[in-house]
């Protein structure tokens, strides 16, 4: 067996907070290896990247992610007995229902809701002497999801429950206040929403046969059971929640549009595949979710070197979608190499590799990029406004990351 590049010291959690996105390149690059080991969080680590890497960690028989969460993100961000802590077949069977609303038909009705909500909102803004996006895409994002969902939500709420799922976003990587608004905001959603799912399965409110309320709170576990209603509250929000969180997304967009004139401008003619090279490269270059924790289910060697059962094994996913030897010129805004892309599941994963219904791949990659696709059009093509001097800078070791500007824009005008 080989040794492991190894990290010495008692703890590095420090540096992943100093460093973040850039925490396993920055080694990987020291080390000349894309695997090596440290201590995070009081145990010993294991960190890898690239397209093999991401291979090995999405193998079900070598893999499991019972126990691989911090507790401190199943708090906030992800929610209690949630899709991503399950395994084997049970975590299928969850999986499916998620996977069970995302048909061609759904994905198209989201597009024709994401229109919508866009073109009310730009409307909006045309009366605003200034907007900022990010928090305007929130709230544009939290109506769209709950229409799309079958969850009723009043105008006067809007605002006020998109900033709900904003603080369980923001939760993710902080400590102290921030931390606590995050799990503060998730008990209130937890309580509004299976409030919902029980009004749905007295019948004392309807929901669309085919919405994510409808199928999730009558879904029935691998016992014919339907699943209590606290765990139904935690899958809806796995579905709201990520789409608010596309306003991370937006706002890399806009920042896009505004750092690449070249590029906008083959996007005039909407055609589709520019907006979806667009969208992909987007993905691609911004730093969203930086890696993802597993554990070994059985002790094996990949590649010369020794996992041990349980050991605490992290994919680097910023740095798979930036490796080297996978992107030519990876720091590079460039959405034509897109057309080339050779579609491998394992080597541009800014949302989960492997597959979609048997991994724990994105269950809302296809729906996020439908999302994007629209917000682009908007972007670059249907409306008109101004970027005052601002701090479009953003940072690698905040996560989330976001323009520290959050974008703000005046003289908005729909065209
Ligand atoms: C899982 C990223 C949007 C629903 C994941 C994972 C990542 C991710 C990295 C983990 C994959 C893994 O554990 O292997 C993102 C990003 C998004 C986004 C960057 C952009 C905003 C969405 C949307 C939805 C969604 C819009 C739902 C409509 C889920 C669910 C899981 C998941 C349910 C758990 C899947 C499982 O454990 O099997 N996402 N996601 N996500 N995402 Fe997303």
């Amino acid at each position: 067996k080989k040794l492991l590049p190894k990290e010495e010291g008692l703890d590095h959690s420090l540096s992943v907070l100093r460093e973040g996105y850039l925490y396993i390149t920055n080694r990987t690059i020291g080390f000349q290896s894309d695997i090596f080991e440290t201590r995070l969080l009081g145990e010993r680590a294991i960190c890898m990247r690239g397209e093999e890497a991401a291979k090995l960690f999405y193998d079900n028989d070598k893999f499991e992610r019972i126990g691989a969460a911090p507790k401190r993100v199943i708090n906030t961000l992800f929610g209690e007995g949630g899709v991503q802590s399950l395994d084997g077949e049970e975590h299928h069977h969850r999986k499916n229902m998620f996977m069970s609303v995302m048909s061609t038909e759904a994905l198209a009705q989201m597009r024709t809701i994401t229109r919508k909500h866009w073109a009310l909102a730009a409307q909006r803004w045309e009366t605003m002497p200034k907007v900022q996006l990010y928090e305007e895409a929130q709230g544009l994002l939290c109506r769209a999801a709950c229409e799309w969902a079958g969850v009723p939500l009043r105008e006067g709420e809007a605002q006020e429950k998109a900033a709900w799922f904003g603080a369980m976003i923001e939760a993710t990587a902080a400590i102290g206040i921030k931390h606590m608004k995050g799990k503060n905001a998730r008990s209130k959603t937890e309580k509004w929403i299976s409030d919902l799912v029980e009004q749905v399965r007295t019948g004392e409110i309807e929901a669309p046969e085919q919405s994510t309320l409808h199928t999730f709170a009558m879904h029935r576990d691998l016992k014919g059971e339907l699943l209590d209603s606290q765990t139904v509250a935690v899958e809806i929000i796995n579905i709201l929640r990520p789409i608010v969180a596309i306003a991370i997304y937006i706002c890399f967009t806009a920042l896009a549009v505004i750092q690449q004139p070249e590029e906008r401008k083959k996007l005039a003619t909407a055609e589709e595949d520019y907006l979806q090279n667009f969208v992909q490269e987007v993905r691609r270059f911004y730093p969203f979710f930086p890696f993802l924790p597993a554990r070994p289910i059985k002790d094996f060697t990949w590649q010369g070197y020794g996992f041990e059962k349980g050991v605490l094994t992290l994919l680097d996913l910023y740095g798979t979608n930036h490796h080297p030897d996978l992107w030519d010129n990876p720091e590079k805004f460039r959405p034509d190499r897109f057309r080339n892309w050779n579609g491998s599941p394992f080597n541009f994963i800014p949302q989960g590799g492997g597959d979609h219904y048997t991994g724990h791949r994105c269950a809302g990659e296809w729906i996020t990029i439908e999302i994007m696709k629209e917000s682009l059009d908007y972007l670059a093509n249907k409306m008109e406004y101004d970027i005052p001097q601002q701090d479009l800078s953003f940072s690698f070791h905040e996560m989330p990351s976001l323009p520290h500007s959050r974008i703000v824009m005046i003289n908005v005008k729909a065209v």
